[in-house]
């Protein structure tokens, strides 16, 4: 089998692809006589290229993880190809003989605006076949109308089962713990829905800043970056029906459905239900971070978001009358990823009516470690009356698996290399989370919903705290 990777000298393939690629060689995990074919556009021998290797693997690899026979073992799986992506002349070098294999599986870690053009050139030069299959990062496209062209150029050549749409958040393994804690257990699904629950929050806050991305994302921002992907798949996981099985139709049926139910957000919603942000000057752990508009490859007068928090609504029996609150945003006050699902209060309150509240939180962190608390009410010991104290249930994974789980991209590469598509975005979904992003933006802008600033080290502007306070609740910001 070969594996190209399209974009072989770029910043995903230094930091994910070929960590990953290493640590499965490491492993033992990868097919027999795989070979790695990176392909760019700048002209690098092949020793050359096997020092950018080296040079990055030992940056990106934790020291214990460094093996220079492993390494050097790996290198010799890997070639590289100088290609110009628009010249369908430089596709020749593709069928070389030496690189005759049935199985090929193309890693498009490239801008989307290349896509088109590479698949017909790999096209023309007769490169794509049955035993084929693509890889494509996100965002897929920029807008509905363009994810669609790119959604029909790799139709035109692959079918939908050849085709791996990432997402890395799917490839999370404490995303995927999402499905074992809601199926596996009896225990939650039963209260699953608007008969117990109040309202469900979701985080992805980020300390980083733009880490050299800067044009990139002052085209791209928040919603389009985080929210129409990683965001709308953790809700779609938190709140999809149960699947029939674990196999890749069943779960991204269901999570079709979710996205078709969300309640589209009017001009009238937006103002009471978004906020847009972007950070200005501060200091995150005690290291004083510029402003957004400072940071390199962002125009001066920039309108780009880097915060949105929003409610949303789902309009089926499940989820009638929840909201749920959805937040992101780069330099926040720290790194968390987590889902907090909020219980109603209890129906009757036998206890003081002064200790009367929203009693049982579950907390899911996925990132940065991952974590389940439950929080249940106690009595509390005491010799007078009866007084009640909330506690949490802790569950830790790291202090009963350590080191021994995948990481998004290994884990998404393993599934691609074995077509596995469960943990990768159909068609269909990518399609149905654009189409709610397009009305979103569509209605920020008609709405002309004001950008606020917020402190580089903040949970955001104050305003999304009054977002979700305006449902009588906070924002879990707990240490
Ligand atoms: C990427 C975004 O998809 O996810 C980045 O393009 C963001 O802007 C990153 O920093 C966050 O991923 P993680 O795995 O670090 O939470």
């Amino acid at each position: 089998m070969n594996i190209f990777i399209f974009g072989g000298t770029g910043d995903l393939a230094a930091r994910k692809l070929l960590p990953a690629l290493y640590r499965h060689h490491k492993a033992n995990r990868l097919p027999d006589n795989l070979k790695i074919i990176g392909i760019g556009s700048r002209p690098l021998s092949k020793e050359e290229y096997s020092d950018f290797i080296n040079a990055n693997l030992k940056e990106h690899l934790n020291n214990k993880e460094v093996s220079e026979i492993l390494i050097d073992s790996f290198i010799k799986t890997v070639d590289y190809l100088q290609i110009d992506f628009n010249n369908p002349e430089g596709f020749e070098s593709l069928t070389s003989p030496r690189l005759e294999s049935k199985r090929r599986l193309y890693y498009l870690a490239v801008s989307p605006s290349f896509y088109t053009t590479i698949n017909e050139n790999l096209n023309k030069h007769k490169l794509i076949n049955k035993d084929s299959a693509i890889v494509v990062e996100k965002p897929i496209g920029e807008d509905l109308e363009s994810s669609i062209k790119i959604n029909r150029s790799l139709a035109s050549y692959f079918d939908e089962n050849q085709i791996f749409r990432i997402d890395h958040y799917l490839g999370k393994e404490a995303v995927q713990n999402l499905l074992a804690l809601r199926f596996g257990n009896i225990l939650f699904e039963k209260i699953w829905s608007n008969i117990a629950i109040d309202h469900v929050q979701i985080t992805v806050a980020e300390t980083l800043g733009l880490e050299n991305r800067g044009s990139y994302y002052d085209q791209t921002g928040a919603i389009k970056d985080m929210l129409q992907n990683h965001l709308l798949q953790i809700l779609c996981l938190v709140s999809m029906e149960p699947p029939t099985s674990i196999n890749s139709e069943s779960i991204r049926d269901e999570k079709l459905k979710v996205l078709r139910s969300l309640r589209p957000l009017t001009e009238e919603a937006i103002r009471e239900h978004c906020v847009i942000g972007q950070y200005k000057d501060g200091a995150i752990n005690g290291n004083a971070k510029c402003s957004y508009i400072d940071e390199s490859g962002v125009s001066d007068n920039s309108k780009t978001e880097t915060f949105i928090s929003l409610k949303v609504l789902i309009d089926n029996w499940r989820w009638s009358g929840v909201p749920f609150f959805l937040r992101t945003g780069k330099r926040m006050s720290e790194k968390r990823s987590e889902i907090v699902v909020q219980f109603k209060e209890v129906p009757h309150n036998i206890f003081d009516s002064a200790q009367k509240q929203k009693n049982n939180q579950l907390i899911i962190q996925l990132q940065p470690e991952e974590s389940i608390k439950l929080k249940i009410m106690i009595k509390e010991p005491s010799a007078s009356g009866f007084k009640l104290r909330e506690l949490p249930l802790d569950l830790f994974f790291n202090e009963y698996y350590e080191d021994d789980h995948l990481d998004a991209y290994e884990r998404l590469l393993l599934d691609a290399i074995e077509r596995k598509s469960s943990l990768f975005m159909r068609r269909d979904e990518v399609e149905e989370s654009w189409h709610f992003i397009d009305q979103l933006i569509e209605s920020i802008q008609t709405s002309s919903l004001k950008l606020e600033k917020y402190n580089a080290g903040s949970w955001g502007p104050s305003s999304s705290d009054l977002l979700i306070a305006g449902h009588e609740s906070q924002w879990n910001n707990d240490e």
